[in-house]
C-alpha cells in the first residue's frame, strides 16, 4: 500500500478491556486498605465466589470511603463507560457505582476457575502484589507458560476473521483492568513463594 493512502481499522464487534496504571499514591492507599482487611478478616466473601482461594475478603463501602478511594475508582469506571460509548459500544448512558469489592490473596496452587460476574454491569481487577511468576513451574513447557496469569475468553476463535477470542494478561503491580461483567475470565495457579494480591470491584 502506498504511503499517501490511509488505512483505518474499525473493530465494531469486540468488547473493550481498559488498562489503567494506578498512580503510586493510590496504589499505596490500596495496599494499606487491603493490609487492614486481610489483618482484620471481618467478612469472608469466598462463599459468593468460585475462586479456589482461602483469602477472599469483602471490602466495605465504609472502608473505601475511609481511605478516600471510592470516588477515585468510580471515576475511572465512568471514564471507561464514556470512552466505550464514544466508540459505539451500547453501554447505558449513566454513571455507575461500586456494588461490591473484595480482596483476593492467592497463594501456591490456588486458582480461579473460568467465570463471569453476575448482577453487575462492569467488573475489574487491580493487581497489588505479585510473586516472581518466572519461578513458578507448574507449566513444564517454555511456550504457553500461564502460571499465575489472567486470561479472558470472549468466544471460540474465528481464524477466518482474525479474532482469537482469547486474551492473556500478564499481571503487573498497579495495573487496573476494567471489563464488561459478562466477559469470561480465569486465573491459573502458580507454585512459587509469595502471594498474588488483587482487588475486584463490581459496578452497577
Ligand atoms: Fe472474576
Amino acid at each position: 500500500m502506498s504511503k499517501d493512502m490511509h488505512m483505518e481499522l474499525i473493530a465494531p464487534f469486540s468488547v473493550y478491556i481498559a488498562k489503567i496504571k494506578l498512580p503510586d499514591i493510590a496504589l499505596q492507599k490500596m495496599l494499606e486498605l487491603t493490609d487492614k482487611i486481610l489483618e482484620k478478616k471481618e467478612k469472608n466473601w469466598g462463599e459468593n465466589l468460585v475462586g479456589q482461594i482461602e483469602n477472599e475478603w469483602l471490602i466495605s463501602d465504609a472502608a473505601m470511603q475511609e481511605h478516600g478511594l471510592n470516588g477515585f475508582v468510580v471515576n475511572i469506571a465512568n471514564t471507561y463507560i464514556e470512552e466505550a460509548r464514544a466508540n459505539g459500544r451500547p453501554l447505558p448512558n449513566r454513571p455507575v457505582r461500586i456494588s461490591s469489592a473484595w480482596v483476593n490473596e492467592m497463594g501456591k496452587y490456588e486458582y480461579n476457575p473460568l467465570h463471569f460476574h453476575t448482577e453487575c454491569l462492569l467488573s475489574s481487577v487491580l493487581f497489588l502484589k505479585l510473586p516472581d511468576l518466572s519461578k513458578s513451574n507448574i507449566s513444564k513447557k517454555t511456550h504457553g507458560h500461564r502460571d499465575g496469569l489472567l486470561e479472558f475468553a470472549a468466544h471460540a476463535p474465528f481464524p477466518t476473521t482474525g479474532d482469537a477470542g482469547q486474551y492473556i494478561v500478564r499481571p503487573e503491580v498497579g495495573a487496573f483492568y476494567i471489563f464488561p461483567a459478562g466477559l469470561l475470565h480465569t486465573v491459573y495457579p502458580f507454585n512459587c513463594d509469595g502471594v498474588r494480591r488483587s482487588v475486584a470491584f463490581n459496578f452497577v
